[in-house]
């Protein structure tokens, strides 16, 4: 399927792929400083955003499927840098399983790569029955807004939380209940990160909630070629929280690249 994506800046591309259950805008803070050397190619994941919203479980590959669609719709042909944020993250492991020549290096932010507990994968097939019974995304608005900040920006840059409750909601059930049944059934991808051959840069925000920085520590100790950036003040939505420390982490790593 394909996506509905922004398409920003000059330079080697960058692909960006956002987390649960947000849209492309969630790169607002990487467009200036991180748009204006690299080509920022931010889709919207199938349901969210401005891509459709099709029926049935949205599988991590099917994800990854329409991001490579995307891709080759826009004709790049050498490889680029891909980033997932939390379940762009596993929507980035999927493509880096299927598809490693796609890609020269690869942004893990506030993700893991490990399968949902029984635990966790319940709580999901709960939440997605919830959201279709209800007809809005007001349970998976409170089971998750309250973990996604930290506390310095609840405190001090709470005008970024109401943008992503407004994105959060207009969410519809469909595409809520389908990502959530499609990260309950996630393979565990910890076995691929020893395999992962580009250079790495592991991010995380040092408060997040979700996908803690001991859970990021040990993702970047698996993969070969990995680095560590663990940003302050910055909760799950790191990139977002503290737009400044992240861009200066995920340039200096771009840069060190080299232009391609
Ligand atoms: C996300 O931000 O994408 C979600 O927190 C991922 C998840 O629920 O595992």
């Amino acid at each position: 399927m394909l996506l509905a994506y922004e398409d920003h800046g000059p330079g080697p591309v960058v692909v960006l792929l956002h987390g649960f259950p947000f849209d492309r805008t969630m790169w607002s803070g990487q467009l200036a400083d991180v748009g204006s050397i690299y080509r920022l190619i931010t889709p919207d994941l199938r349901g969210h955003g401005e891509s459709a919203a099709p029926e049935g479980i949205y599988t991590m590959e099917e994800m990854a499927d329409d991001v490579a669609e995307t891709l080759d719709a826009l004709g790049l042909r050498v490889p680029v840098v891909l980033g997932g944020l939390s379940m762009g993250g596993y929507v980035a492991l999927a493509l880096m399983k299927r598809s490693p020549e796609r890609f020269r290096a690869l942004i893990l932010m506030d993700t893991r790569a490990t399968a949902d507990t029984p635990e966790a994968a319940g709580n999901r097939e709960g939440l997605a029955a919830r959201v279709l019974t209800d007809g809005n995304a007001d349970a998976v608005v409170a089971a998750q807004l309250p973990k996604l900040f930290s506390a310095y920006t609840r405190q001090n840059r709470a005008p970024l939380i109401e943008p992503i409750r407004a994105v959060m909601e207009r969410t519809t059930p469909r595409a809520l209940a389908g990502s959530l049944r499609g990260m309950a059934k996630r393979a565990d991808q910890s076995g691929l990160l020893g395999q992962i051959k580009v250079p790495t840069l592991v991010l995380v925000g040092e408060e997040d909630a979700i996908t803690p920085p001991a859970e990021a520590k040990k993702m970047a100790e698996a993969i070969p070629n990995a680095q560590l950036a663990i940003i302050p003040d910055g909760g799950h939505l790191a990139p977002l929280e503290n737009a400044a420390a992240a861009n200066r982490a995920i340039l200096t790593f771009l840069n060190g690249l080299g232009k391609q």
